[in-house]
């Protein structure tokens, strides 16, 4: 129901419509604000603002809820694969079974990059970061795969979608290949999407890979865990370049960007880091006294997220995926029992249940990635391979949407007035 908002400001009242969603918050309508009053809204961080409309994934911070098209999380991790997950995020609804076998024939054929493109590999140092390798190569897949960024086709929107997310775990293996000095490996299509990742990043020419089913099953369930999350920094940075019209690769490769910051991607490094460093369960009291101490800056890394205020679903599946994967590799690693007695200790303690602090998806998954043998630099390099479908659904719906305009904010300017310019010789 249509209801209307009432803001007064210098002695004038303006009515503002309130627009409901399918489901969460309402928002109040400011767009014709300026033009009636003269007045911004000034919410840097966009605490309360919703910068766009969406109909792909909705999470409910307070209850723990994340769905996508209307699937929740942990339904999609136990019971779905990674590219229905994709499939669902970039078409609206599950495919039946020959639109499934169609999109995983097109994906898996997208696997190869053009040959040339290894050369921009050999233009890093060894010792590069790879999420800095990844930032130059993906943008610099616009530069191959021309025939696909006329984004007011659909049909090379589409194209270039595929291309994007097929194409990424070649990418970020060849990143991760570069790094050791190992030989690139070819995609090999007769694996699942998370199996020829696993062989391109861990197999080398001289010997057999076997994907080992427990890890391909967990990278699978990762990669759904990270797939999209709404307007997040890095989605929002892909809609934003992507809302003048540029190039679909170069706006992946601006969320890729926003994505290596610690306060976005880089989160499971610090946990894992933070959990070593405890590395007995004794010692967890003296980390949570530290946590709670407001003269010491340090965090519990993993715990805590501006949106949930509960328990993370993915948070959940994560711990489970942690189990089978220390159970497949047989691995007893004390940074396992840490993590679950400081969980169950933090979750019973006031400072924590009192300030909404609960596990976030960064706390196990670190210590996952690192037991199957990823080195913490690729760590934000899996998040973007897997969050690629969500820029690239996210960007799509922002393109299609026909009310699409450039993202423009304004701001509250709080520098000098006008003010004449002196000559250098007179200051
Ligand atoms: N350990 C101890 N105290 C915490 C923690 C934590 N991990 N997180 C928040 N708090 C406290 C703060 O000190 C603050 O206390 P105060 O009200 O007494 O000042 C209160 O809880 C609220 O914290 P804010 O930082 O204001 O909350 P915000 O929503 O801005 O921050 C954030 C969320 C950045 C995730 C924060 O909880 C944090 O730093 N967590 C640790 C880092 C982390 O795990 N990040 C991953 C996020 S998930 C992702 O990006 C995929």
């Amino acid at each position: 129901m249509m209801s209307n908002a009432t803001l007064s400001i210098g002695g004038t009242n303006v009515e503002m419509p309130v627009l409901s969603g399918s489901i969460g918050p309402d928002v109040v309508d400011i767009r014709k604000l300026y033009a009636q009053t003269g007045a911004f809204t000034f919410d840097p961080g966009f605490m309360s603002t919703a910068s766009c409309e969406s109909s792909i994934t909705y999470i409910d911070g307070d209850e723990g809820v994340l769905l996508h098209r209307g699937y929740p999380i942990g339904q999609l991790a136990e019971q779905s694969s990674f590219l229905e997950v994709c499939y669902l995020l970039l078409n609206g609804d599950l495919p039946r079974q020959d639109e499934y076998a169609n999109f995983t024939r097109t994906i898996t054929r997208h696997t190869m990059v053009h040959e040339q493109l290894s050369t921009f590999y050999r233009g890093f140092r060894r010792d590069a970061h790879p999420m800095a390798v990844m930032c130059g190569v993906v943008g610099a897949l616009s530069a191959f795969y021309h025939d696909s960024t006329d984004i007011a086709d659909p049909e090379q929107r589409r194209i270039a979608s595929h291309r994007l997310i097929a194409k990424m775990p070649t990418i970020a293996a060849m990143a991760y290949k570069y790094s050791v000095g190992q030989p690139f490996i070819y995609p090999d299509n007769r694996l699942s999407y998370s199996g020829n990742f696993l062989k391109m990043t861990f197999g080398v020419p001289a010997e057999e890979y076997e994907v080992n089913p427990a890890i391909e099953r967990a990278m699978d369930r990762i990669f759904i865990l990270h797939a999209d999350h709404e307007q997040n920094a890095s989605t929002s940075t892909v809609r934003l370049a992507g809302s003048s019209g540029a190039n679909p690769f170069a706006c992946i490769a601006a969320g890729i960007a926003c994505l290596w910051g610690p306060a976005h991607g880089g989160a499971n490094e610090a946990a894992l880091n933070m959990l070593r460093e405890i590395g007995r369960p004794e010692r967890i009291p003296e980390y949570l006294a530290r946590a709670k101490d407001k003269n010491d800056p340090f965090r519990l890394m993993g715990f805590g997220h501006r949106v949930y205020k509960n328990y993370d679903p993915r948070a959940t599946v994560m711990q489970q995926t942690l189990r089978e994967v220390f159970e497949a590799l047989k691995i007893n690693d004390p940074v396992f029992e840490v993590a679950l007695q400081l969980e169950e200790m933090a979750l019973n303690d006031p400072y924590f249940i009192e300030k909404k602090l609960f596990p976030n998806v960064d706390f196990y998954s670190g210590v996952i990635l690192s037991a199957v043998g990823f080195p913490t630099e690729m760590f934000t390099v899996l998040f973007a391979l897997a969050r690629t479908v969500g820029w690239v659904a996210q960007w799509n719906e922002m393109i299609s949407d026909p009310a699409q305009k450039i993202g423009r904010p304004r701001q509250l300017y709080t520098g000098p007035t006008q003010r004449d310019y002196v000559p250098l010789n007179q200051r």
